[in-house]
């Protein structure tokens, strides 16, 4: 046989093919290798899934090794340069780019759901006035569930494209809210006559202006964003909203616990901590130093590094070009400098060229948003918003993937053999 891996089990000296499909071999199929015949069977042994493949999928390819990233076919550099946010999510939903018709009904129902109803403004009251955004985002995308009773049932493919198009619409406007909560200003109403960013930007920087319009360049950069953050196929989110999802509860719940893994600072949470670390550094004289506290493992060089990329990330290439439009509107931004400088230096330090480190999406995103006056600890939230379609073609694609069930990973136990319990007087 061709595709076939032949695997000798050295205990017993029997030997095994192994079917090769799609560059993988069945991790079900070393089970049959076993010392005896009540034997469990071999497993593998992945910690952190580096090498293992959970699902077939046909919506993101990723070659981390050429730095490409395309969705259903379609290479990120031409979605970015030519479609839009809610274009990009109806191919990462449906599979195919829409024709005019069909777009315009999915962005006639967009519009129409952005509403939150009046009481997730009362729970988002609730949180302190300093409370992180992506906390309150987390908490009311689940609390949302609660207004959707119907959504649970996820084997019906209408249920599932109406929670859908809810959450694609209402994340959005939760966003913002979030953040004028924070700020102690009042919140402001989705607009529907507005484009989709426009309406997000409208939600966040409107004060007491009923025709406020956001400047095209800005709606064009955040459109952009959005679809530079809108799937990036197996990363953490996706796994935790696949992994929740397979057991089955309303989508509401399992986005959430996407957004919660996309907080961490090792994920979507870095943009805010790339920030944080170009504040520290303060000037591009400090940077030497802290590159030798990078190289030392003191400290983690955020916004560089990637689980899949071994070379430049596409979409990293395509924000930096961004950020110089963003700019000529909102004036530079100064931390621009040390990052260019600290990006320089690294690209060419043995340490960075030896493991192939090179900047990410999170590396320059924060820029654009610092620019445009956001607060740093809201930028997650700003990558979750553009995330909410990948997350939920993930979704929708476990749920009708008839390979796919609860997910429910072995372990390998190490801990002690059986013991008799001791009486605390005797310990
Ligand atoms: N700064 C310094 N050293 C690094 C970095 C970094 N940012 N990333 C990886 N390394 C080193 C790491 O210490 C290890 O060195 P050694 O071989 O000496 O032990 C080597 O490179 C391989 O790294 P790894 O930890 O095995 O890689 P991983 O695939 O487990 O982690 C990562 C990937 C993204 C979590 C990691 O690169 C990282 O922590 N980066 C900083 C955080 C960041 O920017 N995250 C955003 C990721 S992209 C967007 C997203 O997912 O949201």
């Amino acid at each position: 046989m061709a595709d076939s891996l032949s695997v000798t089990d050295n205990r017993t000296g029997n030997t095994f093919e192994l079917p090769i499909v799609d560059g993988a071999v069945s991790a079900m199929s070393f089970r049959q290798m076993k010392t005896e015949p009540d034997d469990f069977g071999l497993m593998v042994y992945d910690p952190a899934f580096k090498n293992t493949a959970s699902c077939r999928s046909t919506i993101s390819f990723i070659d981390g090794d050429k730095g490409i990233l395309r969705h259903r076919g379609y290479p990120i550099e031409q979605l970015a340069e030519k479609s839009t946010y809610l274009e990009v999510a109806q191919l990462l939903i449906n599979g195919e780019l829409p024709t005019q018709v069909e777009h315009d009904a999915f962005r006639h129902e967009i519009r129409t759901h952005t509403f939150v109803h009046e009481n997730m403004k009362k729970f988002i009251e609730g949180f302190r006035y300093d409370s992180n955004p992506m906390s309150m985002l987390i908490s009311s995308i689940a609390a949302l569930s609660s207004f959707y009773p119907e959504a649970g049932e996820v084997s019906s493919p209408e249920v599932r494209r109406q929670q859908l198009i809810r959450l694609i619409a209402k994340i959005p406007t939760l966003a913002a809210f979030a953040y004028r909560h924070t700020q102690g200003l009042p919140y402001v109403y989705p607009r529907n006559d507005l484009s989709y960013p426009a309406n997000f930007l409208s939600m966040v920087f409107n004060i007491n202006d009923v025709n406020h319009t956001p400047d095209p360049v800005l709606e064009r950069a955040f459109d952009v964003l959005f679809i530079l953050h809108a799937d990036h196929e197996q990363n953490c989110s996706a796994t935790a909203m696949r992994v929740v999802g397979s057991s089955q509860p309303d989508p509401y719940t399992a986005l959430s616990a996407a957004a919660a893994a996309l907080y961490g600072p090792l994920h979507g949470g870095a943009n805010r901590m790339v920030l944080y670390m170009l504040e520290r550094i303060g000037s591009v004289e400090n940077i030497p130093n802290f590159i030798k506290k990078v190289k030392a493992k003191e400290e983690l060089l955020m916004g560089f590094g990637h689980r899949v990329y071994r070379n430049y990330d596409p979409r990293a290439r395509i924000i930096k070009g961004l950020a110089h439009e963003v700019f000529e509107v909102t004036g530079t931004n100064p931390l621009l400098d040390i990052a260019v400088e600290l990006e320089r230096i690294a690209l060419e330090d043995d340490y960075f060229v030896e493991r192939k480190l090179y900047p990410n999406v999170d590396f320059y995103s924060g820029l654009i948003y610092q620019a445009m006056k956001f607060p740093i600890d809201f930028y997650p939230v700003l990558f979750a918003i553009g995330r909410t379609a990948g997350w939920l073609s993930q979704w929708c694609e476990m749920l009708t993937d008839k390979e796919q069930k609860i997910a429910r990973p072995r372990q390998l136990y190490v801990g002690k053999g059986v013991r008799d319990y001791v009486p605390v007087s005797e310990r």
